[in-house]
């Protein structure tokens, strides 16, 4: 059969990676594929030094405009990153009829309702399981393997910078920025790092996985997001001592009262898997109602993991793009015309339970003050700790540990309590999940 035709934009981490396993496993692949997949135009801003694709064979040029408009090329894998440029490449695209390949999860986050409305008014694919945890093919698993089940949750470790950071914090007490620079250095960080120390990453990511597994359209602007730059080591230290261990999570859960989005630094269990997922891997825990909870492992970034998940698209694009639309995997896993509108909850409406730290004056009666002002906002304390003064020091840290509460409650408890003389500066407040 003849070769399926391909055209790439971006030769960077993601985009060499790429190019590398398709030559490498080239046979591999076609065996699979039932034909081969050839790459026959390229597009670089410093296509000028690559090394990885022979120009004797493929076309090479510095304009990316020139692939999507490439009447040849049938696939097109965008892997330039960003969401402007990378919005009006696809688009086009789409417009000239061809199926495209992504592993930019701004861009799907972002733009992903507009994007798969144009691909299905022209009978296109747009394929992104690279855009989720990198090499881990989370995507296919909710969309595929559990689609005979209503799911009830999703929680994962989404970002592997994140994670590389913390892990070294932790492990080996080394400075968050060190650490941050060796991510950078080894391919995993984006272009602007705030985006994975801030969450913004993890919230591209947890928008789509909410969207493949409760079939509602892309909603970023509602994820709520934090990110783990004011994590201290103390609290690493005090959650070990507690038994359980900072991750920093990306939630979606189905509530009775809508579906809860959120990215935050969170206290879950040791003795969980998912708190002893490490560096720079990923990890997605899936809670479903008929097969229960099940959980995906794997590298979440870097040049080769993520471009097995590239082509494992293009395999996915190849086999069906001849086949009828009403064949085909909806791209979102479920058709477009039975999205759900379900209301995706505000913050305030958030359910969790609280680890809390503060820094009270050593004298009687202010744990007691502490309590009450929980005890009247009805919050129950699950555990108390105050750890004895430094010599010299007036000053205590006192550890709470509360039950499940709405966030507007515990918003109203926290401002209440750094409102006390005996409590200096601000509550520290990371959420707990037990995932059981
Ligand atoms: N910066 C991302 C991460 C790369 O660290 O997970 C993969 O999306």
């Amino acid at each position: 059969m003849k070769p399926v035709k391909i055209g790439l934009m971006g030769l960077g981490t993601v985009g060499g990676g790429t190019a590398t396993v398709l030559q490498r496993n080239a046979d591999e692949i076609t065996r699979r594929c039932g034909r081969s997949l050839q790459i026959v135009h390229a597009a670089s801003l410093e296509i000028a030094g690559q090394k990885l694709l022979d120009p004797a064979r493929v076309k090479l040029t510095e304009n990316a405009w020139d692939v999507v408009n490439n009447p040849d090329v049938e696939i097109v894998v965008e892997l330039i990153g960003g969401y402007t440029l990378a919005r009006e490449l696809v688009l086009k695209a789409i417009e000239n009829g061809k199926h495209v390949v992504t592993a930019n999860k701004a861009l799907i986050a972002i733009h992903g309702d507009e994007i798969f409305k144009a691909a299905q008014a022209k009978g296109v694919i747009v394929a992104f399981e690279a855009a989720v945890a990198g090499g881990v093919p989370i995507i296919k698993a909710i969309r595929e393997g559990l689609a005979a089940n209503r799911i009830q949750w999703v929680a994962g470790i989404i970002n592997g910078t994140g994670n590389f950071i913390l892990t070294e914090m932790r492990e080996k007490g080394r400075d968050f920025y060190d650490v941050l620079k060796e991510a950078q250095a080894l391919g995993y960080a984006e272009a602007d790092p705030t985006f994975d120390v801030e969450g913004i990453d993890a919230a591209h990511k947890l928008t789509i996985l909410a969207s493949v597994a409760f079939g509602i359209p892309l909603q970023f602007k509602k994820t709520f997001t934090e990110g783990i730059s004011k994590i201290a080591r103390e609290d690493v230290t005090y959650a070990e001592q507690l038994g359980y261990r900072i991750k920093h999570l990306g939630i979606a859960r189905r509530t009775e009262r809508g579906i809860e989005m959120r990215v935050h630094p969170t206290l879950i269990p040791e003795r969980r898997l998912i708190a002893n997922v490490n560096g720079v891997m990923n990890a997605v825990l899936v809670k479903s109602d008929a097969v229960g909870p099940t959980l995906y492992y794997g590298p979440g970034a870097g040049s080769e993991p993520t471009a097995s998940a590239v082509i494992a698209d293009l395999i996915d694009v190849a086999r069906a793009m001849d086949a009828d639309v009403s064949h085909r995997v909806a791209m979102l896993g479920f058709q477009p015309n039975a999205m759900s509108d379900v209301p995706v909850l505000s913050h305030d409406e958030f359910e969790t339970a609280c680890y809390l730290r503060m820094l009270a004056e050593d004298k009687p009666g202010v744990l007691a003050d502490v309590t009450r002002i929980f005890a009247d906002k009805h919050i129950s304390i699950e555990a108390v700790i105050q750890k004895e003064p430094q010599e010299g020091q007036t000053r205590v840290q006192l550890i709470l540990l509360t039950s499940k509460v709405l966030e507007k409650q515990m918003n109203a408890a926290i401002a209440a309590v750094e409102k006390l003389d005996a409590i200096e500066g601000k509550v520290t407040r990371i959420r707990m999940e037990h995932l059981g």
